[in-house]
């Protein structure tokens, strides 16, 4: 007798490898227009699938997971960043939320650095420039920009990802790296990184780059505001390849219109792919599209850790990246 397959259900289009395995072990639904699917077709596939996998773009609500008809027992979220998914209401409703730690650390580190390379050197700006054809030739005072190498690196959230980004900042331009966050990391964690902890306060007063990696949470909303950034140097830069919603953007293009700090480097938005009132205009930002995990082998490594949480949840087994 054949064995009823899992009803697994896709928002997204995934990498195709993972996709055909998926496919080849569960009964796959997949939103093959590949579009941020409606809360009634969030909520439809709740309905149907065990396994529903959302990715950044789906608000998974309290109001969806309470439904009746909901039927699905596990989410396995294709990204690290989880805060979409009111996991709070999921354990009510015994539906486990499962993610992808660890194999998109080094490819969002690499964004976090073009991101401090870039708003420092104004790489953006000179790139519109030639290609606008308006690049008139060198001189000595055309396009001066902030030297990077020897100055200091403040990380607001030092997990795997900040760590990442800090090593590469320290050992790779001899930055100087400060950090905040719930309590001091480990020598073990460490791992011979020079890294000095502070209170946030110091962090964003003696820093020439901050840079977020903390998760979006109530705490950590917001955090970046019209006070903190006026606790920055006015020659200081803010990266955020962490969550859009712990900077108060409309400060945030106020601070960078006004001189209260340098400039900005941005791949993640309060409420994507919006962009408050006022950012694109500015000349001191540096704006990406929410591409930090986005190369081709880590988002192939996301899909086959969302799908090993899957296998484990099939087969009855504790789940790998348990998040709720
Ligand atoms: C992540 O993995 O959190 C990325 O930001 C995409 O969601």
């Amino acid at each position: 007798m054949n064995k009823v397959k899992l009803r697994v259900a896709l928002t997204r289009r995934w990498p195709e490898s993972v996709e055909q395995v998926l496919g080849e072990h569960f009964d796959l639904r997949i939103n093959q227009e590949n579009r941020g699917m409606t809360q009634e077709e969030l909520g439809a596939a709740l309905a149907w699938a065990d396994v529903v996998c959302p990715t950044v773009t789906d608000a998974i609500t309290a109001d969806l997971l309470g439904a009746a008809q909901v039927k699905t027992k596990l989410l396995a979220n294709f990204g690290v960043g989880f805060n979409h998914i009111d996991t709070a209401t999921a354990s009510r409703r015994g539906i486990a939320v499962t993610n992808t730690p660890g194999v998109l650390t080094d490819a969002t580190a690499e964004i976090a650095l073009t991101l401090l390379l870039s708003t420092a050197r104004r790489t953006a700006e000179g790139e519109r420039l030639v290609r606008a054809g308006k690049w008139a030739g060198w001189h000595p005072t055309h396009m001066l920009s902030t030297q990077v190498s020897g100055k200091s690196l403040g990380i607001i959230g030092l997990g795997r990802i900040g760590l990442a980004f800090a090593r590469q900042a320290h050992f790779g331009l001899g930055m100087e790296v400060l950090y905040s966050g719930r309590r001091p990391q480990s020598a073990h964690v460490l791992d011979g990184l020079p890294a000095r902890y502070c209170g946030l306060e110091e962090l964003l007063e003696q820093s020439d780059f901050v840079s977020l990696h903390c998760p979006a949470t109530e705490q950590t909303r917001h955090l970046i505001n019209s006070e903190t950034l006026a606790l920055m140097k006015p020659e200081a830069h803010l990266i955020n390849t962490a969550r859009g919603d712990v900077v108060h953007e409309s400060d945030l293009v106020r601070a960078l219109s006004s001189g209260v700090i340098a400039g900005a480097g941005l791949d993640v938005y309060e409420a994507e792919p919006k962009l408050a009132k006022g950012l694109v205009e500015l000349a001191n930002v540096v704006l990406l599209p929410h591409m930090g995990s986005g190369t081709t082998q880590t988002r192939v490594a996301m899909g086959e850790c969302a799908l090993a949480n899957i296998r484990a949840f099939a087969a009855g087994e504790p789940l790998p990246n348990q998040v709720g």
